[in-house]
């Protein structure tokens, strides 16, 4: 298929590991490439440019459909990157699809994360940009917003007035919050209205953060507030004003589920490897010795492949969150290296 084609031929040799790229910190910082990332990730593939190790892209980023973000981390990084390869924190929201189909759910973040959302089968998903737009006077700062002034365009499929009388059943967290005041506001609206703003009270809907990260590393020198810093901002206000405390589910890493998803993806990838056994039967029979997880931030990326297990293998290295000489003293990894470019290395002469 068009997305396998950089595979390598049949008559290589099985892989016995893998390799789990954390993006944020290790690959890139900002949109620029660091610790060596294009050299390092060029030597996974042969000199034809096909495939010889399989790898993923496993990161608590996102905010565009997989495919996007795999054209996107293509351009960059120079190497023809698969949207299979390619494994976001939102990537799980895709399993509540069936609950959630036909309900109303608003998605928050930075990106397209509508786009995310129709993507993975949600019909009727607003912003929170149109939501917000759709109730006047619900966030008393936005007249001091120059940015908000432009006209938000709302989804044509969901008319202004259902809003007021369909109840949102579910808020999806897709990506790192943009204007965290009015975002809050309008999520504490629809929390603990029963998802009916200025309206009725009912149960809380259902709440969905695809990464809890307090901090990650960008391109300022210091880290930034993530994801989990917004929760922590959330709950902490909507405890405050409301009866029940706030009732959520965070994914990305170190939950052990995404390690072990990542391991059935780069599972999947191996029987691209051979064409003489029918995949499936090389899908049931792949076992990797070692699957590598290279990630910057000890309570997240070196904390989950800790927490999974055998067969993870966990390098640190000191582009990202840790910058640390030593090991992390609460989460020390299996290996601390500079870059990304000398992790590679390190797994590259030891398999190899
Ligand atoms: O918003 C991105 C961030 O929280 C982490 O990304 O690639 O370091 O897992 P990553
Ligand atoms: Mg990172």
């Amino acid at each position: 298929s068009r997305s396998f084609s950089q595979l390598s031929s049949p008559s290589q040799q099985r892989p016995s590991f893998g390799i789990a790229f954390d993006i944020d910190g290790v690959i890139l910082l900002g949109n620029s490439p660091v610790g060596g990332s294009p050299a390092a990730l060029r030597r996974l593939y042969d000199s034809t440019g096909r495939l010889r190790i399989p790898y993923v892209f496993l990161t608590n980023g996102g905010g565009f459909p997989e495919a996007k973000r795999a054209s996107e981390l293509s351009q960059i990084l120079g190497i023809n990157i698969s949207p299979a390869q390619v494994l976001q924190g939102h990537s799980p929201f895709r399993q509540l699809a069936s609950r959630f189909e036909n309900e109303l759910v608003v998605a928050a973040g930075k990106g397209e994360p509508a786009a995310v959302m129709s993507e993975y089968g949600f019909k009727n998903v607003l912003t929170i940009d149109e939501y917000a737009s759709c109730f006047e006077h619900i966030d008393p700062l936005a007249p001091y917003k120059k940015w908000t002034t432009k006209n938000v365009k709302v989804n044509e499929s969901t008319p202004r007035n259902d809003v007021f009388s369909e109840r949102v059943q579910a808020a999806f967290i897709v990506s790192d919050p943009v204007d965290w005041s009015r975002d809050i506001q309008v999520l504490c609206d629809i929390l603990k209205t029963g998802g009916l703003p200025g309206r009725n009270t009912g149960p809380q809907p259902s709440l969905y953060f695809a990464n809890d990260d307090l901090e990650y590393q960008t391109a300022f020198p210091s880290e930034r507030l993530g994801m989990g810093a917004f929760r922590i901002a959330l709950e902490s206000i909507f405890n405050s004003i409301h009866s029940q405390p706030l009732d959520y589910t965070s994914f990305g890493k170190p939950n052990p589920s995404v390690f072990q998803n990542a391991e059935i993806v780069l599972r999947q990838l191996v029987p691209l490897f051979y064409n003489d056994v029918p995949a499936k039967n090389h899908n049931n029979a792949q076992h990797f010795k070692t699957l590598y997880m290279i990630g910057d931030n000890p309570a997240v990326d070196i904390r989950g492949a800790r927490q999974t297990g055998v067969p993870w293998f966990s390098i640190l290295t000191r582009t990202g969150v840790f910058k640390g000489k030593e090991n992390h003293h609460k989460f020390p990894a299996d290996l601390v290296v500079d870059s990304v470019e000398e992790a590679v290395d390190y797994i590259l002469t030891k398999e190899c």
